[in-house]
This record gives C-alpha cells, structure tokens and sequence, in this order.
C-alpha cells in the first residue's frame, strides 16, 4: 500500500492541468508550441482568449474567444496563462485570476514590475500560485535560483543583459559595422524590435526586470520610477569610434548589489572591453552574472527573447505548478534591507556639445576631458542621485555611458 504522501504525489504528477491562455502573439504561439513539442507534460490550452476576433489563426477557431470570463468563470481551467501586450489589462486578468484560486504564469515584465506588492499581496491573501520566470531574461532560469539556490546572505550582486533587442543592435554595430540606424531596421526586419521600439531602446524593459529581480534577490519591492535607466537611443558614431579606440564595445547593463542594509540599482550603457565576458554575449542572447560571498562571478546565458525560448520558460513554470511550486519571497519576510542609491557613485563618460550644457558641479572629479569642433565628453565620477536628477540628462545632445562599475 502506498503512503498517503506517495498517492498524494502520485496523484499530482499524473493530474492534466486545463490552461487558459490568454494571448496568441509571439509568446502564446511559442507555447502552443512547446507544449506540442514535449512528451511528458500533462497540461491541455482549452481556451485562447485574444483580442482581435478577425486574425488569421494556425490553430482551429473553437479555441479561440474574446471574452475573459470564458477563461476566468471556467472551474475546470486550474491555471491561467497570461501572454497578453496590454500592462494594464493583463492586471486585471492576472488579479481576478488569482482572486478566484486560479494559478497563473505570466511573461508581463512591465505589468509585474509596476504591480508587485499588490500581486504578492493576492498570492498571500489567496494561497493562488504566481510564477513569471519568462518576464525576467526569458530562457534563463533566474527567479527559480534566486528564490531556492541563493536563499542566503552572500547574494552582493545581480547584474548582466537584460534585453535582447539592445543586444542585437549592439552586436551588429560592434560585429558588422552597421550604422544605428541600419542595426535598429535590422532588428525591427528579424522581429527582434517593435515597430516602435522606444520600451526596448530607452532601457525601460530592462529597469523593469531589474525591478523584479532586485525582490527576487534582495527582498525589496522597488519601483521602477525610483530606477533610474538611460538607453543606447542617444548612441552615435562618436561614441562607438570612442568605445572602438579603447578596445571595447557597448553593452545595455542593468545592475544591482547590496552593501550592508543598502541596495542601490540602475540600468546604464556600459563600455565593456572586447575581452570582457558580457563581449561575447551576442544578438537576442541575455547574460545574468551574480555576485556572492565565496563562489564569487557565476553568468548565466540564453536566449533573451522569442517565440520558444520565452514559451519554455513559462511552460518550465507550468510544469511547476505541478508540484504546487510557488515563490516564498524569503528575502523580503527576512529583511532588514532597503533600496538607497545616495552613496552610490558612478564612473561615467558623458558626450556633450557645448560649454555649460552639462552642470560640472554635479561632479565628483573629472579625470579626463575631450573637446573638437562641438563634440566634447568628460569622463568622471558622479552620484547616481545626481545623476538621477540631473536636468541635463533629458537633452537629446548629451549622452551617457558608465566606462566600469
Ligand atoms: N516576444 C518576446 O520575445 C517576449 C519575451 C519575454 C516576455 N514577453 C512578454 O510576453 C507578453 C506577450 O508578448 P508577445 O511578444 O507575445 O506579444 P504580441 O506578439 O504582440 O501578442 C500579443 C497578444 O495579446 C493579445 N491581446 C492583447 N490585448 C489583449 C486583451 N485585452 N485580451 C486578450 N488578448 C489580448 C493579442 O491579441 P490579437 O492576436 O487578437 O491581436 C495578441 O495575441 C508581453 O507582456 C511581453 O512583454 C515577450
């Protein structure tokens, strides 16, 4: 006779979970997908809810809805997918979903970054299961290690590549000697940009990672307005002949680390020299490197974005809602942490154009300065609250790139 706990188990394992899916762009097609692709997996989309009724499908129509309640009213569906574009509508589905006991995955970085505490909040109240590792560095397991390998006090840092699309460009300026123009159409070509791809570009998809892992990590709830990010849209040829005569290339960091009580984060372009490990980090791939006490760097790399490599990650998810997995969120029932970027100072390369246009006050030191015809930069060391607040940031004739942390 098995033990209670082994039918239990048992039970579990061979349960066929019913999805409602919400979305079939990019993602939702990825995951159909991979679930079609993976022997073992005991899970059925009984529901596709999308949002244009019209569109061509490659799969039959009875799937297909548009009303919500379809999914969310069916006691039959046990977990909920949501791969929708929409932050806001995604909320809604999300929380309504948790609210009635339903378990949900979700690939929504911007909807997760701004709406943390109220979906922990959900999870807490409801007992319901949230999992989202496909909204961090999609094919890289990195939320699951945070949340299980990690669970101590040695994490110091947790910085890398967070965006594919930025990647992709920057590898094909630094590789292929595209212009930036030529690198964003090709991106955009390949599907690896939005036709508008400012999210992307600005460095607001990867602040909004940084937001998620920085709970993950660090077990505080940080949002995004409080990070600052600066993208790689201000680029020029300046700047990559610059970043070319110094032996390096540009990449789009997103970084955060704790000193004592304090965890201090950002998302900046970075010079990176060509043998640094983040060089041969390449096109859609992401990087994630962490930082702990005595296993020193370990880099984590993968695919950053697509159809499969996201889709896996949140049928990984599904799959663990099998065993009933969900996050603890430990490092924030056990925290004494707080997020303060004040004492942090970067070095930066700043590219201006005129006398006056970037406040040298703001400056700790200056090391080094450049002027030619109306191109000049000064690299020096400033306060990232500074910089934060700086007005001189928002002028499209300045840029910056932090030369190392
Ligand atoms: N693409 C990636 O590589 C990637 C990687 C990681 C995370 N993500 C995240 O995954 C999510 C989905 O991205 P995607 O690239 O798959 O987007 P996408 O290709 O633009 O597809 C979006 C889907 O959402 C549906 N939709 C939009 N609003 C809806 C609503 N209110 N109700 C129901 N369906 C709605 C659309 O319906 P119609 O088909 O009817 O228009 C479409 O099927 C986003 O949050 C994104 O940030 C994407």
């Amino acid at each position: 006779m098995p033990s209670s706990e082994h039918t239990l188990h048992f039970n579990l394992k061979n349960f066929h979970m019913k999805l409602g899916l919400f979305g079939f762009g990019c993602v939702g097609q990825g995951l159909w997908k991979v679930l079609h692709e993976t022997k073992g997996i005991r899970a059925d989309i009984k529901r596709i809810c999308i949002k244009h009724p019209d569109k061509q499908r490659p799969v039959p129509a009875h799937f297909f809805t548009t009303n919500p309640l379809d999914i969310l009213h069916d006691p039959e569906i046990d977990v909920v997918v949501e791969l929708i574009d929409d932050a806001d509508a995604a909320f809604e589905i999300v929380s309504e979903a948790l609210s009635r006991g339903k378990s949900v995955v979700s690939a929504n970085k911007k909807m997760i970054a701004h709406r943390l505490p109220e979906l922990y909040a959900l999870q807490q109240k409801t007992g319901a299961s949230f999992l989202y590792e496909g909204a961090c560095c999609a094919s890289i397991p990195i939320i699951r290690n945070l949340e299980e390998y990690y669970d101590n006090d040695l994490l110091t840092s947790v910085e890398g590549i967070f965006n594919g699309t930025t990647n992709v460009i920057l590898s094909k300026i630094f590789e292929e000697n595209f212009s930036f123009d030529q690198a964003l159409k090709f991106a955009q070509a390949h599907g690896f940009a939005e036709s508008d791809p400012s999210l992307d570009v600005d460095g607001f998809d990867p602040k909004f990672k940084l937001c998620i892992l920085l709970l993950h990590a660090f077990g505080v709830f940080v949002q995004p307005e409080s990070v600052l990010h600066f993208g790689i849209g201000r680029v020029n040829d300046f700047d990559i002949a610059f970043a070319r005569s110094r032996g390096s290339v540009l990449k789009l960091v997103a970084r955060c680390f704790r000193e004592n009580d304090q965890v201090s984060g950002y998302c900046l372009p970075r010079f990176v020299p060509e043998k640094h490990r983040y060089a041969s980090v390449q096109h859609e791939y992401n990087a994630v490197t962490l930082e702990s006490a005595f296993s020193e760097h370990q880099m984590f790399v993968g695919k950053g974005a697509g159809d499969k490599a996201t889709g896996c990650a949140v049928l990984s998810d599904i799959s663990a809602l099998r065993y009933q997995y969900r996050y603890e969120y430990r490092k924030f029932s056990q925290n004494g942490t707080f997020f303060d970027t004040s004492e942090t100072e970067l070095n930066i390369y700043v590219r201006h154009q005129w006398d006056g246009q970037v406040a040298e006050s703001d400056f700790t030191s200056i090391t080094e300065r450049y002027m030619s015809g109306n191109t000049r930069y000064w690299i020096g060391k400033i306060p990232l609250s500074k910089l934060q607040a700086a007005p001189w940031l928002n002028d499209p004739g300045i840029n910056v790139i932090e030369v190392s942390p």
